[in-house]
């Protein structure tokens, strides 16, 4: 009989919630652990409500969330918090996923108390510190005091590969993000917007800090054009509570009847707003990877990306954040049936829905958990 090994499985924000819930799925079916879940809660409202979607409910909650944190604030409050509660729960494996601050703490609080850290969808790099900021930075940290990196692809091996982390700890298992849309996305959900069906649905989304100020003023300016030039076009645009970016949006976008700005949308809406979209504009991370499993083109308006295997494929382009490049690129793809059948074809880099379960099976195998042996007549 197998000892029970405890895994402390750590949430902050609502990516993580969507691309954890399936490891914590599939490790508490499993007959060898003990999961522990412990909510950071740098997104209060945004990470509740991922985890209730998907049944969860955190056995610790550090209910850190603060209007408008500082970077320096949140990461010395997660710190001090997570090293309190890695010393109550004496953990055997820590896992956390991305490249939040919650994740980059995380890694950090259990170097310290030297409990091993597994990295879910680790080997994501741009090569450049400021973008995104400060993600790139929590990643490479992250990076370099794991004990399992779980990539999602070959691309994500090398980057690891080429900064001298060790060929054995490295499994290419693809991103969890494709087990949990794929959950979700086999449902039709409804999606309470005030959207007219006879016109064509372009979703945006935006809430990264290095676009936050004039780049995120030209992302704007950009929407205002689109809907001005195609009137057969509605914007849905869930805002992100990030204060700086809803009075930045509310100043510029509220006054137009064909875009309607909401308040974000529960994740089974939005993946349902995905399935509905045209075309869908963004610089969100997880967007990039579940857009084009849905055969949704995508334009990313950041100047670099870390998740360079769908822009390879040719289902999602960097547009930047310049309003000319982002209105021209869009329109093209509103007027130009062909460009937009050539990004529309359901080409999934990232994952094809197993990456769980791979994770576990890795666990299971280095831990040194022996498969149980039926015993008959038992
Ligand atoms: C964070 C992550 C980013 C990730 C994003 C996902 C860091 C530094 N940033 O960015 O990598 O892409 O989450 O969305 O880790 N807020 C609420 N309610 C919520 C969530 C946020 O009101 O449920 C507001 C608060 O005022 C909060 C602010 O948004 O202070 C910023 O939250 P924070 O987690 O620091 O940064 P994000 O921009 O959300
Ligand atoms: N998402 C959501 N509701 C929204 C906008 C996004 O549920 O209103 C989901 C989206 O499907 C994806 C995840 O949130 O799985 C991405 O989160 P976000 O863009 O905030 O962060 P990033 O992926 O850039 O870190």
């Amino acid at each position: 009989m197998n000892e029970k090994k405890h895994l402390l499985c750590i949430v902050g924000t609502r990516p993580e919630g969507i691309k954890m819930a399936p490891v914590i799925k599939a490790l508490k079916q499993a007959s060898w652990t003990r999961v522990t879940v412990l909510a950071t809660a740098q997104h209060r409202d945004l990470l509740d409500q991922v985890m209730s979607l998907f049944g969860i409910r955190p056995d610790m909650d550090l209910d850190i969330m603060k209007d408008n944190q500082s970077l320096s604030e949140l990461t010395s409050r997660l710190l001090t918090r997570l090293d309190g509660a890695f010393a109550e729960l004496q953990p055997d494996v820590v896992l956390a996923q991305g490249d939040t601050t919650t994740v980059m703490t995380a890694a950090l609080a259990a170097f310290y108390r030297r409990i091993p850290f597994g990295h879910v969808e680790a080997g994501l790099r741009t090569h450049d510190m400021a973008n995104p900021f400060p993600e790139e930075m929590n990643r490479l940290v992250a990076g370099h005091l794991a004990r399992w990196h779980f990539v999602p692809t070959q691309r994500s091996r090398s980057n690891l590969l080429r900064e001298g982390i060790d060929e054995s700890a490295i499994h290419v298992t693809g991103n969890t993000v494709i087990d949990a849309l794929l959950e979700v996305a086999a449902k039709e959900w409804t999606l309470n917007a005030p959207l007219d069906p006879s016109r064509r649905l372009v979703l945006v989304t935006a809430h990264r800090r290095e676009n936050f100020g004039p780049p995120l003023r030209q992302i704007c300016t950009a929407i205002i054009r689109l809907v001005e030039h195609h009137d057969d076009i509605e914007v849905l645009y869930p805002v992100h509570p990030n204060p700086n970016v809803r009075s930045v949006v509310a100043e510029l976008l509220s006054r137009h009847p064909r875009i309607h700005l909401v308040d974000p949308l529960d994740y089974a809406p939005f993946v349902e707003a995905q399935k509905r979209a045209h075309l869908i504009l963004t610089d969100s991370g997880g967007v990039q990877e579940e857009a084009p499993a849905l055969g949704k083109p995508v334009l990313v308006m950041r100047i670099e990306t870390e998740r360079p295997e769908a822009v390879d494929e040719g289902v999602v382009r960097l547009v930047g954040t310049d309003a000319d490049e982002i209105f021209t690129q869009a329109s093209c793809l509103l007027s130009d049936a062909q460009a937009h059948a050539a990004m529309a074809r359901g080409v999934s880099p990232y994952g094809d829905g197993h990456a769980a379960e791979r994770i576990v099976g890795i666990l299971k195998r280095d831990l040194g958990i022996a498969d149980e042996v039926a015993v008959s007549g038992a």
